[in-house]
């Protein structure tokens, strides 16, 4: 019997975590299992998202973040919280954003301390800010930009550090590897610390659909961020072909590039590696839009029976 990832990752001073629902943790004994099983940490995938968590102004909702949150502790598994601003699935009553620069500041300062400030002790990283920079490197103009400028980032990490004590990230995709966006992360970042915000890390997404970033470019990336003092994670990693150009033998093609990953990650110091869901039957790439019409739609290390696949028996190995 091979060892579990955890156990694996555990010698490596690495974690393997997973993105996990309320719903299968509470009504799926298999998903707990494995879960518990074979991952040392955990991210909310969506119960911490402002939209989810605040059902009218004033109110929160914290019984599925709650649910995660004492599986984790439960199971000594360490957690992400995910996230404190995006630019989506923000509450209804928010849009179409009636509220004034200095509501919205308010508003949003409160949500911080709130939310950052009930989890203190039990959340270790928190995504703070998610997708903040456009695909064309510029900063993404949303509501928060708009109200509070091009500094914006600065006053949440300031928030969320003055709440929590959890490291701080900012997150992104399409920065994995090396090209303009990534560029843009690393000047952002950078900018930050220069400026002595409380940031720690730096999260990179890495959901690999069609497009594959060269694990080369993603060590590479990952190095000149730590050599800002930075943590770095893969945090949102699954992977899935496009169904018209899909190699021959997918699963194959899939495990290559979750074990090229693994050993970037672990040779160039990073942290972490998160998947985004626990098993294919979980997963977001299912249910999205027509992502499974337009994509092999069996993303991650466990396929819907909670078998391992053969990206888990890479992964496992890539570790060991
Ligand atoms: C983004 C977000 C995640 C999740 C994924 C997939 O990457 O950061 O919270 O929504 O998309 O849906």
């Amino acid at each position: 019997m091979p060892e579990t990832l955890r156990a694996l990752a555990a010698d490596r001073e690495f974690d393997v975590g997973a993105a996990v629902a309320a719903a299968p943790l509470t009504n799926d004994l298999e998903y707990r299992t494995t879960l518990r099983r074979e991952f040392s940490m955990l991210t909310t995938e969506n119960a911490l998202k402002m939209g989810p968590l605040r059902p009218a102004p004033g109110e929160f909702d914290f019984a599925a973040a709650d649910a995660i949150v004492g599986f984790a502790e439960a199971n000594d598994m360490r957690v992400r919280g995910h996230a404190l601003l995006w630019h989506r699935m923000t509450p209804d009553w928010l849009r179409p954003w009636e509220y004034g620069g200095d509501e919205l500041r308010a508003l949003l300062r409160a949500h911080v301390q709130t939310v950052a400030g009930r989890y203190r002790g039990r959340i270790d990283a928190w995504d703070v800010v998610n997708e903040a920079v456009a695909d064309d490197g510029s900063m993404r103009e949303t509501p928060w930009y708009d109200a509070m400028g091009e500094r914006y980032l600065d006053r949440v990490f300031e928030w969320a550090a003055a709440a929590s004590d959890a490291d701080l990230f900012y997150n992104d995709y399409g920065a994995e590897g090396l090209g303009g966006k990534s560029d843009a992360v690393y000047d952002l970042v950078s900018g930050m610390l220069d400026r002595g915000v409380p940031i720690d890390g730096v999260g990179l997404q890495l959901h690999a659909l069609g497009d594959r970033p060269d694990p080369d470019d993603v060590a590479a990336n990952i190095e000149r961020l730590r050599d800002l003092g930075l943590d770095v994670q893969i945090t949102e990693m699954d992977v899935a072909f496009p169904r018209e150009s899909a190699p021959d033998d997918p699963l194959a093609a899939q495990a290559d590039y979750y074990r090229e990953i693994t050993d970037a990650a672990l040779d160039a110091g990073a942290g972490a590696l998160v998947t985004w869901g626990v098993d294919d039957g979980h997963s977001w790439v299912r249910s999205h839009g027509s992502l499974p019409q337009k994509y092999t739609a069996d993303p991650l290390l466990f396929d819907d029976d909670y078998e391992p696949k053969p990206a888990y028996a890479a992964v496992n190995e890539a570790l060991a």
